[in-house]
């Protein structure tokens, strides 16, 4: 299998919440600094925006942020609107589709519809002859991907689209993308994931159902978002025998604090041996950045860390 950043496809996935834009901008910044000229694509679930872009103001077209780094952030409607202008010969038909009121009948009336466009749109991206007239190529796309659940979807969708169309343009293309993203030279994927009890089981639900229902194999996991440690058990044991019975309010509230905290990173990594243990992709972790919001400067912090473990 080829390295994490020689694919020319990476989807990032896991559960809501657990890290995936920022785990995505990270790569994305190491991509970049590689020398490798790199989009990170966020599919947008129906209203919601890119978090990690959004100060950047990156929407449905390919913004570059950095040198060799771009971004977009795939509107399901639009990208629907591109297919069928470069599809649909009849300008009459053409015209009508793109009335927005029957793109959401469509959607609704063929599942998968979303994500098969959004797959096509990534593999679009992701061919070094590209479609789009004067697209310049990317060495690396990282899909910035809808939690866990819908990933799954997407990377099914172009298999079912085949059974679907038999034959035909449809089927051609859906044959192209299934056989992209199931080959580990071209297609990688990532999971995050926060070393907690129920994410960590989720991820190796996740990593198990990749591989029994698509064949395809985690590259890496990501345990993000990791307290430091930074008591020892000693140390720890004198901050809770401190803790109850300082004389100072505020230095009872310093001691219970530094307790938690001691308490939840060794949870933590309990989580991790049990994500290490069960996981057959190796797995790499991120520290909990103490940042009111994280910026692209906190995501060149993850890439630098990324960088020393991929
Ligand atoms: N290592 C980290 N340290 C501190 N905060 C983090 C870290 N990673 C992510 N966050 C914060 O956690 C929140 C969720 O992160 P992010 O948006 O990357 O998750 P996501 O999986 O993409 O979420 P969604 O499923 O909603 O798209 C954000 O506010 C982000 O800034
Ligand atoms: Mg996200």
């Amino acid at each position: 299998m080829a390295p994490l950043l020689d694919k020319r496809l990476i989807l990032v996935t896991g559960k809501g919440g657990v890290g995936k834009s920022s785990v995505a901008a990270a790569l994305g910044l190491l991509a970049a600094r590689r020398g490798k000229r790199t989009i990170v694509c966020e599919v947008a679930q129906q209203e919601r925006i890119s978090s990690a872009f959004r100060r950047e103001g990156v929407g449905h077209s390919e913004t570059e942020l950095r040198e060799r780094l771009f971004a977009i952030s795939l509107d399901p409607e639009l990208t629907m609107k591109e297919y069928l202008r470069r599809q649909v010969r009849p300008a009459l038909l053409h015209e009508l589709l793109l009335d927005s009121r029957l793109f959401q009948y469509l959607a609704a009336a063929t599942p998968g519809l979303r994500e098969l466009l959004a797959m096509g749109k990534v593999w679009e991206l992701a061919q070094l002859e590209r479609r789009t007239a004067g697209a310049a190529p990317y060495d690396l796309v990282i899909v910035d991907a809808p939690a866990s659940g819908h990933s799954v979807g997407m990377l099914q969708t172009p298999s079912t689209f085949r059974e679907v169309a038999r034959v035909g343009p449809i089927r051609r293309q859906a044959d192209k993308i299934d056989a992209f993203v199931r080959d580990p030279e071209q297609t990688g994927v990532v999971a995050v994931a926060l070393p907690e009890e129920m994410p960590v089981s989720e991820t190796l639900e996740l990593e198990a159902t990749l591989r029994d229902e698509l064949g395809v194999a985690v590259d890496v996991v990501v345990a993000n978002g990791l307290y430091p440690e930074r008591f020892s058990t000693a140390e720890a044991e004198r901050i809770e025998q401190a803790n109850g019975s300082h004389p100072v309010a505020a230095v009872r509230a310093a001691l219970g604090a530094a307790a938690a905290e001691h308490h939840r990173a060794r949870g933590q990594r309990a989580q991790l041996r049990r994500l290490r243990r069960g996981a057959r992709a190796p797995v790499v972790t991120l520290p909990y950045l103490f940042e009111p919001e994280l910026r692209l400067d906190s995501f060149e912090r993850l890439a630098a860390e990324l960088g020393r473990k991929l």
